[in-house]
């Protein structure tokens, strides 16, 4: 679906670059990131009411340095640059950007010097997040200073037509009081952008535009059980009915109780599923194995297999739908680069062109939470909407070293202790992924006056916004006991836990 009339953020390379879509989102405006390299004419084609620069980690008058098509400052659009992108229009401007004697990290109070648009309703001082080591020495050739800080002379500006604008501080974080007004001010003051995009009405949009896509054709799903399967399930069937068949394949390599989840939304949502009992074959095809990668491209092969033999012989479908997420399509240069390779991330990506498949993904707009929104516009249980990831290639990449059926056993044991006790806790939902990795090293112990030489489990729990970046989660020690306790007194084959405190980076979030 192509929008018009929305705002387009080009990615410069921020952490906070998706921030920034979801507070315009939030206030009904429809936004979509870029990355800083589009041509102006796939830009222009879009229609966007304005254009923000993102901020980004470089300095602009390093060699090579990111820098906007100066053909988009001669175009209509309104464009807000901030921090790096203010720093990126002053340079292709005519202005100068130099490396700050003081570097501004973190609060700092901003005062507004002129009347502004950009800054209505907002106090003559407010309370800003900065983040730059380089500031504006100097504006370009009619440039007008709306607001400065102590250390930062031109923490605001606009150019000579009032249709450039260029804030230092970040608006989009919640550390910058009156940051939403800011944007706001921008994005439906100066852009006129509507605000008509809310998830009630994606819903309907979508819901209309499977079903035009669709037609009398048959679709097929792969449910997992997880958020985005089932709300991608739950909308096409609301869409196509009994056209929709899913499939929901247990390779052998799911948590405990997996199934039960899919059969009770399917019996919620009346979804025509076909499960497919396939864990010998994934099991004998992973003997011996130990490697990661290969763990990943077998697991991956062999769902495809399964896939493809399960497919409906006599209502053949044309369709798949998929449930790919905005952050794994969008071109962003903060979320691309290097993690694109380190992992080949499993899914039924090979599918469609073997099968002569056509996709449909609804939800490659929406980011996580967005995803949960529509799951519980569309009536999806909580219990479903609300619960962690689960990769692919399931608990083998939690299994370091050869998975075998025992050893199966014993981290699904493990892995339902883990998240049984946090429910307890209630932190299963303020944690964005929690699980347990089972360690090839045996340690010793002693239990009972005896000595133990058994298995050592790692717990991984982590906080992050949508699983590029994350941190180690600060669980309280009295939860982390009662877990270890239970699970060495309770699991026979692991006397040793031990708590990983890695963040993303430099960790990854699973082990392999
Ligand atoms: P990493 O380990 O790359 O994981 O930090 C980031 C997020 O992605 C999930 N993950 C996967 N999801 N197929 C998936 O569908 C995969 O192969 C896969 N590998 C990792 C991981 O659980 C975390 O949420």
């Amino acid at each position: 679906m192509i929008h018009h009339d929305h705002i387009v953020v080009l990615d410069f390379g921020s952490q906070y670059t998706q921030l920034i879509a979801r507070r315009i989102r939030e206030m009904g405006v429809y936004c979509e990131i870029l990355p800083y390299w589009k041509s102006i004419d796939e830009i222009t084609r879009r229609k966007p009411r304005g254009i923000i620069l993102s901020g980004g980690p470089r300095s602009v008058y390093e060699p090579g340095a990111p820098l906007p098509d100066p053909k988009l400052l001669e175009s209509n659009i309104p464009i807000l640059g901030i921090c790096y992108g203010m720093q990126a229009l002053v340079q292709v401007m005519g202005g100068t950007v130099a490396r700050a004697s003081q570097k501004e990290f973190g609060p700092s109070t901003l005062e507004v010097k002129r009347r502004n648009p950009l800054f209505r309703g907002l106090r003559r001082r407010a309370r800003v997040w900065m983040s730059h080591s380089d500031y504006v020495a100097r504006l370009p050739k009619g440039w007008t200073v709306i607001a400065r800080t102590e250390t930062c002379p031109f923490a605001a500006a606009h150019d000579a037509t009032g249709r450039i604008f260029g804030v230092q501080f970040h608006p989009e974080v919640s550390h910058t009081h009156s940051g939403t007004k800011v944007l706001r001010n921008f994005t439906v003051g100066i852009c006129r952008a509507p605000t008509t995009w809310s998830m009630e009405s994606f819903v309907s949009e979508t819901i209309r535009w499977i079903r035009e896509k669709v037609g009398e054709e048959n679709v097929i799903c792969a449910l997992s059980g997880g958020v985005d399967s089932s709300v991608t399930a739950v909308l096409v069937s609301r869409a196509v009915g009994k056209k929709l068949t899913c499939v929901f394949v247990d390779n052998g390599l799911l948590r405990k109780n997996e199934d039960e989840a899919v059969r009770f939304l399917a019996k919620k949502a009346r979804l025509k599923v076909r499960y497919i009992r396939a864990a010998g074959r994934f099991l004998s095809k992973l003997r011996g194995i130990t490697n990661p990668e290969v763990k990943r491209q077998i697991i991956g092969r062999e769902f495809i297999r399964v896939f493809e033999e399960s497919m409906p012989r006599k209502s053949r479908p044309k369709f798949l739908a998929q449930g790919t997420l905005y952050p794994d399509v969008i071109e962003s240069v903060s979320l691309r680069g290097p993690s694109a390779t380190i992992k080949s991330h499993h899914n039924v990506g090979g599918l469609p062109r073997r099968m002569k498949l056509r996709l449909i993904e609804p939800l490659r707009e929406l980011f996580k939470d967005e995803v949960r929104e529509v799951g519980r516009l569309l009536g999806i249980p909580k219990a479903i909407l609300g619960r962690h990831p689960f990769p692919g290639p399931g608990l083998a990449i939690r299994i370091i070293g050869e998975v075998t059926r025992s050893r199966l056993a014993t981290l699904r044991e493990v892995d339902w202790i883990v998240i049984d006790e946090l429910t307890r806790a209630g932190l299963y939902e303020e944690i964005w992924q929690a699980f347990a990795v089972l360690l090839p090293v045996r340690s010793v112990g002693v239990m009972g006056d005896r000595r133990t030489y058994e298995s050592v489990i790692a717990i991984r729990a982590v906080t992050s916004r949508d699983g590029m970046t994350a941190d180690w989660a600060r669980i309280p020690h009295n939860v982390l006991e009662r877990i270890a306790t239970r699970i060495v007194n309770t699991v026979g084959q692991v006397n040793r836990v031990v708590y990983d405190i890695t963040s993303k980076p430099p960790g990854t979030i699973e082990w392999e």
